[in-house]
């Protein structure tokens, strides 16, 4: 993957009856990941997938998986989806384990490391472990669902992830994206754009694709 922006449709928003259509229009349609949202009624209100679903995603594309545990037990999740085929797992800092033994299992299996926080949680919270990840999620809405509005108080937030990591790690953004909102985000220092129901449920999703790659080409500050 080359240094630009990443479009990353998140599946939540698929029609689960039709995820493997969905899934491959989206890959057709030029997404540079496809992202796979896990919730485990815990950390969040809501359920979604397990890694049988990600393991069924593993056999059916060789695209990158980025997988987001919105779980309690990150570091036993983060096992499950290493094991199931996801090529990175991007896990919560609010998680209730230890962050260093996550980043090291992830590690040890060859794992893109991604680590994330609510809105409400500072930055700080995770500059203990900027240097050991490969990227960080600032979340854009409060993890549990898809289809919510924008939170444009957490663009300081991506700026100062921004500065920390430098030029050469990734900086996501996951929540109300759409090429309203994924410009102003670009412009703070994101360059990867996680969007739900601005693809799936768009009725074009190739347009989706493209119309954000648009509105995610401002160049980094
Ligand atoms: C929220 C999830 C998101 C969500 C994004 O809990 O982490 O990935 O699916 O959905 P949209 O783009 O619909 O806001
Ligand atoms: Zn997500």
């Amino acid at each position: 993957m080359g240094p630009g922006p990443l479009i990353a449709p998140s599946l939540l928003a698929a029609d689960f009856m039709r995820v493997g259509e969905q899934a491959q229009a989206a890959i057709a349609g030029g997404a540079d990941v496809l992202h796979v949202d896990i919730m485990d009624g815990h950390f969040v209100p809501n359920l979604s997938m397990g890694p049988g679903f990600v393991r069924s995603a593993r056999e059916f594309t060789d695209h990158p998986l980025d997988v987001h545990i919105m779980v309690t037990d990150a570091l036993r999740f983060a096992e499950a989806f290493a094991e199931a085929g996801a090529d990175s797992v991007t896990f919560h800092v609010e998680a209730d384990c230890d962050p260093v033994k996550v980043i090291q299992l992830l590690r040890d299996r060859g794992l893109g490391v991604g680590m994330t926080l609510r809105p409400a949680t500072p930055a700080r919270a995770i500059q203990p472990f900027i240097e050991s990840v490969d990227m960080v999620l600032v979340m854009t809405v409060e993890p549990g669902y898809g289809g919510q509005e924008f939170r444009e108080d957490q663009l300081a937030k991506v700026r100062q992830v921004r500065s920390w990591l430098g030029a050469g790690r990734r900086v996501e953004v996951d929540g109300g994206i759409s090429v309203q909102t994924a410009g102003a985000c670009a412009e703070a220092g994101a360059d990867v754009f996680v969007a739900g129901v601005n693809v799936f449920r768009s009725g074009d999703i190739a347009g989706a694709i493209a119309g954000l790659r648009s509105a995610a080409g401002a160049p980094r500050r």
